[in-house]
């Protein structure tokens, strides 16, 4: 199961959880160990059973991901959503994509997951199909314009699913070192907007990092 320290849950309530999951996916377990063995951010695991659930529950036909790295949640979604929907999951680093596609390629969903290879803001910026669910897992600091970028591309029951929103709890910590005062900040205007923005209904989730949960309204 994931190494990291879980920031939210005390240590015994993270045990517990893990002890009760299910047998797990052997290539997503493959693809969890290659993620720590080359200490590669990808999502913990129970940020993609909720991804899972939601990508079943909403139905998405078109998912867009924010931040690729080597697949994880890309295979995650495809999976739960089904052979109908389509994924289009945004990485800039070239060597990162290549290693995502591979492992896209191992899961039989190459034809239904692209890579695009691209800085987030600027691929979002050129997206014009409606999009059902978006998962913002990339640079916390475009947190708040990667939202700006996709509300207006939001599907009528559209959901937004972000990750790490708590930031291993210093979104609520008063003393904030210097060098995580940008990315606070950013999130702190994010999270405020996924629960007050007109345009949605949102929630921010004590889980893994902590997730944001949204749909619009
Ligand atoms: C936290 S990881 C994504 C994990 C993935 N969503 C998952 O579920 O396993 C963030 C990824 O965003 C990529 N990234 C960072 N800055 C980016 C940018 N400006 N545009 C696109 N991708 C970027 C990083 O290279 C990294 O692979």
């Amino acid at each position: 199961m994931k190494d990291a320290a879980d920031a939210i849950l005390r240590p015994e309530q993270a045990a517990y959880l893990d002890g009760i999951e299910p047998t797990r996916d052997p290539l997503l377990v493959e693809m969890e160990a290659y993620a720590k063995a080359n200490r590669q951010p990808i999502s913990d695991p129970e940020v993609a059973s909720f991804l899972a659930v939601t990508a079943r529950l909403s139905g998405a036909r078109k998912i867009v991901e924010v931040g690729t790295n080597i697949g994880y949640g890309a295979i995650v979604l495809a999976r739960a959503a089904g052979p109908d929907a389509r994924v289009i999951t945004i990485e800039h680093d070239a060597a990162t994509a290549a290693v995502a596609r591979s492992f896209i390629e191992r899961a039989g969903l190459s034809s239904q997951v692209e890579v695009r290879e691209a800085d987030a803001l600027a691929a979002l910026a050129l997206l014009t199909d409606e999009i059902d669910l978006v998962y913002i897992d990339c640079v916390k600091e475009h947190y708040p314009a990667y939202l700006d970028l996709v509300l207006p591309k939001l599907s009528a029951r559209g959901v937004i699913i972000a990750d790490n929103v708590l930031w291993k709890g210093l979104v609520a910590a008063a003393d904030v070192p210097p060098h995580e005062l940008g990315r606070v900040q950013a999130l702190r205007t994010f999270n405020h907007a996924i629960v007050s923005d007109s345009r949605l209904r949102g929630v921010v989730l004590p889980l893994g990092d902590g997730v944001a949960y949204a749909a619009r309204v």
